[in-house]
């Protein structure tokens, strides 16, 4: 498996040193709030994780499963998979994710969850390819920019594939390419 990895990014040790850096900002920023983790699966689950013991303060969490296609339909469709069964009114949402790209999919879920009374919400993610955004969204949280690489590990997947990966690492194109023969 390690074949199919072009480069590490960012090893494990330096993924847990930037949870701990978010976590100490979040428990600053969210003291006195009603803090309301909601992780984006499949993709946040090891981010959600991490970051939830890195934030030194009384929160809920939940996740969300949404999907936005791309490519073949049109642009900024977005479904909700799985939703919440709890009330989000006076709320501060703070969304979990691995990695925004296009922004689609995360300024859609921002639109729905203000419409249900959320108090506040905000973004936290591992990792943003801010040269590919489509729409502007606003990120508070930001663990790395990085270059318009298709990536895998820490929660992101190619095809289901090399989610379990404790480090992030750019995919080599010949994974890809061999599928498309
Ligand atoms: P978008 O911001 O709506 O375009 O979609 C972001 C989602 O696309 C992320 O949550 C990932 O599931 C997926 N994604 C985008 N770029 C990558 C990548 O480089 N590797 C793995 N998944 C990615
Ligand atoms: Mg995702």
């Amino acid at each position: 498996m390690s074949c199919d990895i072009k480069e590490v990014l960012y090893s494990e040790e330096e993924i847990q040193n930037k949870v701990k850096e978010l976590g100490e900002k979040i428990t600053e920023d969210y003291e006195g709030k009603n803090l309301f983790l909601l992780g984006i699966l499949k993709g946040a689950v090891p981010f959600m994780a991490d970051i939830m013991r890195r934030i030194d303060l009384d929160l809920e969490y939940d996740f969300m499963d949404v999907s936005s296609y791309k490519g073949t339909r049109s642009l900024g469709e977005v479904r909700i998979l799985k939703d919440i069964s709890t009330s989000i009114v006076g709320k501060d949402i703070l969304i979990v994710e691995d990695i925004i790209d296009t922004g689609i999919t995360l300024s859609y879920l921002t639109k729905v969850l203000k419409s249900r009374g959320a108090n506040s919400i905000e973004i936290v993610t591992m990792l943003s390819k801010p040269s590919r955004r489509k729409v502007e969204l606003p990120v508070k949280y930001n663990g790395y920019e990085i270059e318009d690489n298709f990536v895998i590990g820490y929660g992101m997947d190619y095809d289901e594939k090399y989610r379990a990966l404790p480090f992030i690492g750019i995919l080599d194109e010949s994974v890809y390419l061999n599928d498309e023969e």
